[in-house]
């Protein structure tokens, strides 16, 4: 391992990676992999072919086209309320990904501790790795995933500068409630934090629940740093198109590592996403149906076999309990299922670092043509 440098040396294959690798030599039905198997909106897919033939291929400014800063700018005022300036609080990354690493990076001293709560999207714990930071994991408790907040309390040191919150959240479902959001935050202010507020999910929530971004709470405008993405909304994860919106120092910040990462994102995609943004009134009550219709097909059918729990409000993820189907942890009933039953799912103890509650549970992702999911419930049918 001498080629491999210390700050990157214990980081592992991510699990993503490895399952959809077994799903492949399996020939295994893959509800593992956490993007759609389907294609976005063919209107997106041209306005990105017009972008490219109208010119706009080279550099971009480097933290984002004028427009896209612009449009993102204007759905936060128009669906959320969120004024943000387009000139020193918004800048535009290679997806959400991206997103984290800058503030992170841009944020995290060596030896600062980072709050994460677990089970936690896998990027956040690397990126604080690489900056030399701590993370510092809490617990969303199974079965409905609450943070305990005295728990939470007991994480925070003088030495916690962030904490990283997700929702809706992956890998869960949950969308949380203000009462819940209030209560971090208000550790957040008294603690003298910043949040990290990873909403890549912000518009797939059903059932009448309420996307609530953390910034809008009271008080907390200036200390939430929101990370968005038009992957999940246009459902086309492979644009990369992600963004940040926070204070002007915390922006300055990001932009300092941004400007030597990736200096510029895709001129063209940005400009279809631009356009994109401005259609959402008209595209969103579609997406959101289109999104429903697979929830409650696959969850219908894992309740007839057997499995018991409460329908995820948001995301396109389950996190479902397998206690009822094997004595087996996580690991090795996933394995179990690629090998003998062919159908690939994620085992979610990858995303705790503390607590064992994982094991109990798999993640299966639902954004998946009818004809997927319709052969991974057949195959699940020998359970
Ligand atoms: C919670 C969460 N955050 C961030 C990302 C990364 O988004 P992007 O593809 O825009 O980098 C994902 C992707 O699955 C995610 O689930």
């Amino acid at each position: 391992m001498k080629d491999t440098a210390l700050r990157v040396a214990d980081f592992k294959d991510s699990i993503f990676g490895v399952i959809s690798r077994l799903a492949r030599e399996h020939q295994a039905v893959n509800l593992g992999q956490g993007f759609p198997d389907f294609d976005g909106p063919d209107w997106l897919k041209e306005v990105a072919y017009k972008k490219m033939q109208e010119g706009h291929n080279q550099y971009a400014p480097f933290h984002g086209t004028q427009n896209l800063r612009q449009e993102i700018s204007h759905y936060y005022k128009n669906f959320y309320a969120l004024n943000y300036d387009p000139e020193t609080e918004v800048t535009v990354t290679v997806g959400a990904t991206e997103a984290i690493y800058l503030v992170i990076t841009g944020l995290i001293n060596p030896g600062d501790e980072v709050v994460v709560l677990e089970p936690f999207y896998d990027s956040y714990v690397a990126s604080i790795k690489m900056a030399g930071g701590i993370p510092v994991p809490v617990t969303m408790h199974a079965p409905d995933f609450t943070i305990d907040l005295k728990e939470l309390e007991a994480a925070i040191t003088p030495r916690t500068k962030l904490l990283i919150l997700n929702n809706p959240h992956n890998p869960t479902g949950k969308v949380w409630d203000k009462s819940e959001l209030m209560g971090v935050s208000q550790l957040v202010m008294k603690n003298d934090l910043y949040l990290l507020s990873d909403e890549v999910y912000e518009f797939l929530v059903f059932d009448g629940a309420k996307h609530i971004p953390t910034a809008t709470l009271d008080g907390m405008r200036e200390r939430t740093i929101t990370v968005s993405s038009a992957g999940k909304t246009f459902g086309l994860t492979g644009w990369k198109i992600g963004w940040i919106c926070a204070n002007p120092s915390v922006t300055r910040a990001c932009r300092l590592v941004h400007q030597y990462v990736t200096f510029a994102v895709s001129t063209p995609m940005q400009e279809a996403v631009a356009e994109g943004l401005k259609r959402l009134p008209d595209y969103l009550p579609g997406f959101v149906e289109l999104y429903k219709g697979k929830r409650d097909q696959f969850y219908g059918e894992l309740k007839k076999l057997g499995f018991e729990f409460s329908i995820p409000k948001g995301t396109y993820f389950m996190m479902v309990p397998i206690s009822k189907h094997t004595s087996l942890n996580d690991v090795d009933f996933a394995m179990k299922l690629i090998k003998e039953y062919k159908v690939a799912t994620v085992p979610p103890s990858a995303f705790y670092l503390k607590s064992t509650e994982g094991e109990k549970f798999l993640r299966f992702c639902f954004a998946k043509k009818d004809e997927t999911i319709k052969s991974a419930v057949q195959n699940l049918n020998r359970l």
